[in-house]
């Protein structure tokens, strides 16, 4: 994508305006941009208050799940006596999505912003901001960012003047794709290995230090600061289709394809038309084959499928996927569709955490099965063994990247058996036996 935003006719630039405007990442330049104008508006609320502007917008999570955000905040209970912990989740490890990264590269004061107000309406003092390990960038421009914020009031025991206390403190992962679920993260905040924990309790009952928590993705929390300026109504109107899907959402896209990078649509956007309009279509002289559009952990689509898509939270599932994280990774005609499996079982078995059973067998069999196949040493039962495999690794693990590994291989069966049964050796001639017969 070229900088600076925006840059494509069709996108709807409201969280990403400001990419590519260095002085936005400053506070002088941020606030000369309308910043930090949501936390000033909603520190005059009421918690409660806020909560109820966030449920009436229809944000849903952007993290992966689709949560609704304003239903999440009101579980945590006020006047419980309990202090209460915000933990944004910037981990965003998951392949084929970068969108997290650049959000706090070009505008991390909106994520203070974010941070600041959904900390005061969940009743929390303390926001933690955990950010993978890698992002070098990104944590220097997030740490710069906090000090600003700090040195001018907006955040610590006064924020902005208000008697308020808004803490917020970065956290530096150590690069593990299973720090970014959710209830590994709080360990890995705590100083615990990043191993998931068994829910219940959920973390708004017990989260990080066993206190309520409510864990956000960075997307989500950025988009707060302009629902709380510009209202419930106008976000809902951000959307292109169901009331379900409001607002604008980032897709982060790579792979085969003319202009792969960020671009962020309202929801229900065309996803025919994102492809080939704004994205520029496949590379010259070669055609679209399959897309995984929410990051790896979901189902590949065919063509067909994701042609027919409207790009939101239902329109996904309608068409064999989900919208996810967003990530769009493209394969063309010169892929194979095995050897991209593999590649993704190979992730997922590096990644587990080797927790549950069912996950580092499953994960580390998977791959196995699936590099075998891909170098032509695979046998005709091993479709049906991966099937197998992929049951027990479902719906049995305390958290779903076993689940995540199981989905590419099953869906990749199911929608390009042709090329896997192309790389299965051909049974054994034995002339006895077919003499015999
Ligand atoms: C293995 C695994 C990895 C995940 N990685 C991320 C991540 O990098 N970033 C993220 O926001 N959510 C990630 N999630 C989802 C989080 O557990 C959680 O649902 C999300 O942060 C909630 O925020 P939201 O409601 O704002 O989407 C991951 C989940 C799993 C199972």
């Amino acid at each position: 994508m070229g900088y600076p935003h925006p840059s494509h006719a069709g996108e709807t630039p409201v969280l990403s305006q400001y990419f590519g405007d260095r002085e936005a990442i400053t506070l002088d330049g941020w606030r000369k941009r309308g910043g930090y104008n949501g936390l000033q508006k909603a520190l005059s609320m009421s918690p409660s208050e806020i909560v109820d502007v966030v449920k009436a917008s229809g944000l849903r999570g952007r993290g992966g799940a689709g949560f609704p955000t304003g239903i999440k905040w009101s579980f945590m209970k006020p006047g419980d006596g309990k202090p209460h912990y915000l933990c944004c989740n910037a981990d965003e490890s998951e392949p084929g999505t970068f969108k997290d990264r650049e959000i706090m590269r070009w505008t991390p004061h909106a994520l203070v912003e974010g941070c600041a107000i959904g900390a005061y309406a969940i009743g929390a003092e303390t926001a933690y901001i955990y950010i993978r390990g890698e992002f070098t960038e990104p944590l220097a421009r997030m740490r710069a960012a906090v000090r600003e914020a700090y040195d001018a009031g907006i955040l610590g025991k006064n924020a902005m003047g208000t008697g308020k206390r808004i803490d917020i403190v970065i956290h530096k992962g150590a690069g593990a794709y299973i720090c970014g679920e959710e209830t590994a993260m709080m360990n890995s905040i705590e100083g615990r290995r990043g191993n998931p924990r068994i829910k219940p309790p959920f973390p708004a009952v017990s989260g990080v230090f066993a206190q309520p928590t409510t864990i956000n993705n960075v997307e989500t929390l950025v988009a707060v600061p302009h629902i709380i300026v510009r209202g419930a109504e106008w976000y809902k109107g951000l959307s292109l289709s169901s009331p379900k899907s409001t607002g604008s959402k980032l897709f982060s896209v790579c792979g085969n394809i003319a202009k792969p990078g960020n671009y962020e649509v309202t929801l229900g956007f065309s996803f025919k038309d994102f492809l080939y309009d704004l994205c520029g279509g496949p590379l010259p002289g070669r055609k679209f084959k399959a897309i995984i559009p929410g990051g790896i952990s979901v189902p590949i689509q065919t063509m067909e499928e994701a042609e027919a898509t409207k790009m939101d939270y239902e329109g996904f599932v309608e068409q064999g996927s989900m919208l996810g994280s967003g990530g769009v990774i493209v394969f063309d005609d010169q892929q194979n569709m095995v050897k991209q499996i593999a590649r993704a079982a190979r992730f997922f078995a590096h990644e587990s955490c080797a927790q549950c059973t069912q996950c580092r067998e499953g994960t580390a069999w998977t791959t196995k099965i699936m590099e075998r196949i891909r170098d032509g040493e695979g046998t005709a039962e091993d479709l049906d063994t991966l099937f197998s495999i992929a049951d027990n690794m479902t719906g049995k693990t305390i958290c779903v990247l076993s689940d995540s590994c199981a989905v590419p291989v099953v869906s990749g069966i199911n929608k390009f058996r042709s090329e896997f049964e192309a790389l299965i050796k051909k049974p054994t001639f034995h002339p006895v036996t077919a003499a015999v017969a």
